[in-house]
């Protein structure tokens, strides 16, 4: 059987007829305007040529990852994680000297010096601020507001993304349980259907599980502004993630990334995804340990739920930075199946906006067939 399959698995007649091309490039022109009619939206909010986010990964999306992502038509997203007021401004301006296009900041509400970090955004100039990891303050969204930077917040649920419209948040993001790291309840898809439809006074942005094109402009369609990917980025060649995680990701399928388990509910367990290894079983061997000396009396509720908090602490960085990937924490999302490949950054967009346009192109040669 001949393969009649074009790049993009097109379906291409073997002999076009006089004037087919012309038509399939016009076709492939009028695709690519569509997408850019889609995620218009996105990319005047973000300032960027393709509004795909690169979500921030603690440890991972330091300066070299934001700035190729950036550089590359994208939005890329520093991640401040526990870094100090000095790192964060070292960061940016190292950030600043690899690229001259707009990224933003992602700071998370738990931090102790949160409104540090927020008037040191403020006074640098950070024209995207994301704020993650918990409900913002009311007093976290009026001191950006006020400061002019764009804010962005997370919303988990129907009801928060409404409250924090009304508090003024400038953009959502709606990230689903597939995604790596720290992840909600709901998957994705629900949220998408959730939340799209009832938010229209702001942009949208969706995450979690996003590995290919088709899927951004699925969202597109549904009404999101933009996307945000943060697992199909680890591999790309600009991240600084240790040759260890990398190789991890690449073997790794969706199956593979999976969230953290609680074993009681005296002790709860915030739930992260991530590639099982090592360290796993022995957060599972950890939490039996304590509820067997719980259950004995001979460690205090309080004491025992400390303990199950700290097993982690550290893990991300002796994964992602010290290459200990039996004894780190893996954070992946499901995508991590989608990533095959070591590839620069800008390769990584051009794929997925690609694919984006092939989907649309593809429909387009259908209609054309049905209607010749
Ligand atoms: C290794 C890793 C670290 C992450 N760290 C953060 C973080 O510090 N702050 C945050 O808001 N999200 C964090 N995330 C979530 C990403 O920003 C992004 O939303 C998520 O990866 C999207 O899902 P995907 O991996 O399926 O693309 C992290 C994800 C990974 C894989």
């Amino acid at each position: 059987m001949t393969d009649d399959r074009g790049a993009g698995g097109i379906a291409s007649p073997a002999a076009p007829a006089p004037g087919a091309a012309e038509a399939s490039d016009d076709r492939l022109a009028a695709a690519r305007r569509r997408l850019d009619r889609l995620w218009a939206r996105g990319c005047a909010f973000l300032g960027c040529e393709r509004a795909i986010m690169g979500g921030a990964m603690t440890w991972v999306s330091e300066r070299n990852l934001v700035a190729a992502i950036s550089n590359g038509g994208g939005f890329g997203v520093l991640a401040s994680g526990s870094m100090p007021p000095e790192l964060l401004e070292a960061e940016i301006n190292a950030t600043r000297a690899l690229t001259d296009r707009p990224f933003g900041v992602n700071l998370i509400t738990l931090h102790p010096q949160l409104d540090t970090l927020i008037d040191l955004c403020l006074d640098m100039g950070v024209s995207h601020i994301v704020l993650a990891g918990g409900l913002p303050r009311g007093n976290a969204i009026q001191r950006i507001k006020a400061g002019g930077a764009r804010l962005m917040c997370f919303a988990p649920a129907p009801a928060i993304a409404r409250k924090l419209v009304r508090d003024g948040v400038d953009a959502l993001i709606i990230e689903g349980a597939e995604a790596g790291g720290h992840i909600g309840p709901v998957a994705t898809s629900v949220l998408a259907q959730e939340i799209l439809p009832l938010i229209r006074e702001v942009p949208v942005f969706v995450a979690g599980g996003i590995g290919r094109g088709e899927a951004i402009l699925t969202y597109l369609e549904m009404g999101a502004a933009g996307c945000q990917l943060g697992s199909r980025f680890v591999c790309a060649t600009e991240s600084i993630a240790h040759p260890n995680f990398k190789r991890a990701f690449l073997r790794a399928s969706a199956r593979d990334a999976v969230p953290s388990v609680q074993l009681d509910p005296r002790l709860p367990v915030i739930p992260v995804r991530a590639l099982v290894n090592k360290a796993t079983e022995e957060f599972a061997a950890h939490q039996r340990r304590l509820i067997a000396e719980l259950d004995a009396g001979r460690i205090a509720l309080r004491d025992a739920q400390l303990a199950v908090e700290h097993f982690w602490a550290g893990a991300l960085r002796r994964a992602v930075v010290e290459g200990d990937v039996e004894r780190g924490s893996l954070m992946a999302g499901q995508s991590v199946g989608m990533v095959n490949d070591e590839k620069p950054t800008r390769e990584i967009l051009d794929e997925l906006t690609d694919q984006a346009v092939r989907a649309l192109l593809a429909r387009a040669e259908a209609d054309a067939a049905a209607h010749a």
